[in-house]
């Protein structure tokens, strides 16, 4: 079943679907001479998730006969499919999870490692606790502060619940954070690590037995103005990365990219592969440090949308890929480009 209205979602761009798959509690009761009652029930998964079984992983119960009961709406649910090209990344992922409790993810923006995330989080059952990193994070954010006046109006921060109650602890741009801040995460980091909360009154807070650790990040390199290195006692922390990759790009176009643009606005084949063919030329030039934005498959799906209803790809790109991409005029004009030398 799934839970209605309480749970986390996650938005994800396209046609909204009809009568997503539910798993199904199968039950029946016997009775023989109205005494003995047989009753079968469906072996249940860990998970509600209609995809739990298009992925290998059921031989890693990340919360062995444990319920989050005090925070199930953190878990996501209708967390939309996620195309592979044959890198296994769920598998990879859940696997570090189950052996070294952290992992790390990097790769440009648009790559899908936040829609990963919330997916391996309904797949696995955990809650997620997110936190964007950014040289504003402060260390209140993380870890709690007291609001209004008074000694008894402490609120927990972000990674303070996720040390209580357990579930994923998801830190976005990690690379971002200010150093002092990081810093402060190291000890906790530790899979048996604790945090001592001095702000307050010095509680200790141990790490709950089913809490995990995913950071992900933009890869720190000449190109990625932004990026910076990620601290090396955090980098040393973590087991095992992952390399997220656009599927398309410059001249590849990728079958399985083009069956997602396809399946999610309804546009034909030949349009999806010329709208690909665009936000594969933009991504090739983001990655070449040429456009300050590359495009997602949701983007490129957005305005696949818009085509399906009938706009001409050309004013839909207006609308969506090159609004997106700057409000600069020469940015967009060679966004503007791009799309035209695909639609004549
Ligand atoms: N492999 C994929 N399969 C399905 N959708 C994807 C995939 N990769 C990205 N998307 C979609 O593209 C958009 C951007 O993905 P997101 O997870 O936000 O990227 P990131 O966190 O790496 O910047 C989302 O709408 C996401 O659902
Ligand atoms: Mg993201």
């Amino acid at each position: 079943m799934t839970k209605e209205g309480k749970s986390l979602g996650y938005g994800h761009q396209g046609l909204k679907e009809h009568g997503v798959g539910k798993v199904e509690e199968v039950r029946s009761s016997q009775g023989r001479n109205g005494r003995i009652t047989v009753r079968l029930q469906k072996q249940r998964a860990i998970t509600t998730s209609p995809l739990y079984y298009n992925y290998d992983i059921q031989k890693y119960d990340l919360h062995p006969n444990y319920h989050f009961d005090d925070c199930a709406d953190k878990i996501p649910s209708g967390v939309p499919e996620y195309i592979d090209a044959g890198n296994q990344y769920v598998e990879r992922i859940v696997r570090a999870m189950y052996h070294f409790k952290q992992c790390a993810l990097i790769g440009p923006s648009g790559t899908g490692k936040t829609h990963i995330i919330y997916l391996i989080a309904e797949l696995t059952g955990l809650p997620v606790w997110e936190v964007s990193c950014g040289l504003q994070t402060s260390s209140y954010d993380l870890i709690g502060r007291f609001v209004g006046l008074g000694k008894d109006n402490w609120i927990d921060g972000q990674v303070t619940l996720w040390l209580r109650h357990g579930g994923i602890l998801y830190l976005d741009e990690a690379n971002m954070m200010k150093q002092d801040v990081a810093t402060r995460l190291n000890p906790i980091l530790d899979t048996r690590g604790h945090l001592v909360l001095t702000e307050k009154d010095n509680e200790i807070i141990t790490r709950h037995k089913y809490a995990y650790c995913i950071i992900a990040m933009n890869p720190a390199t000449a190109e990625f103005a932004g990026a910076k290195k990620l601290n090396a006692a955090f980098r040393r922390r973590m087991a095992v990365w992952v390399n997220f990759a656009y599927q398309s790009i410059g001249e590849k176009i990728a079958a399985r990219e083009a069956e997602l643009v396809m399946k999610r606005s309804n546009v034909d084949e030949d349009t999806a592969y010329k709208l690909l063919r665009v936000g594969a030329e933009m991504r090739r030039q983001y990655l070449a440090g040429d456009l300050p934005y590359g495009p997602s498959p949701g983007d490129i799906i957005n305005w696949a949308v818009l085509c399906h209803d009938g706009v001409d790809p050309k004013k839909a790109a207006e609308e969506t890929l090159i609004a997106l991409t700057s409000d600069n005029n020469e940015v967009q004009e060679d966004v503007r480009r791009i799309v035209e030398s695909v639609f004549r």
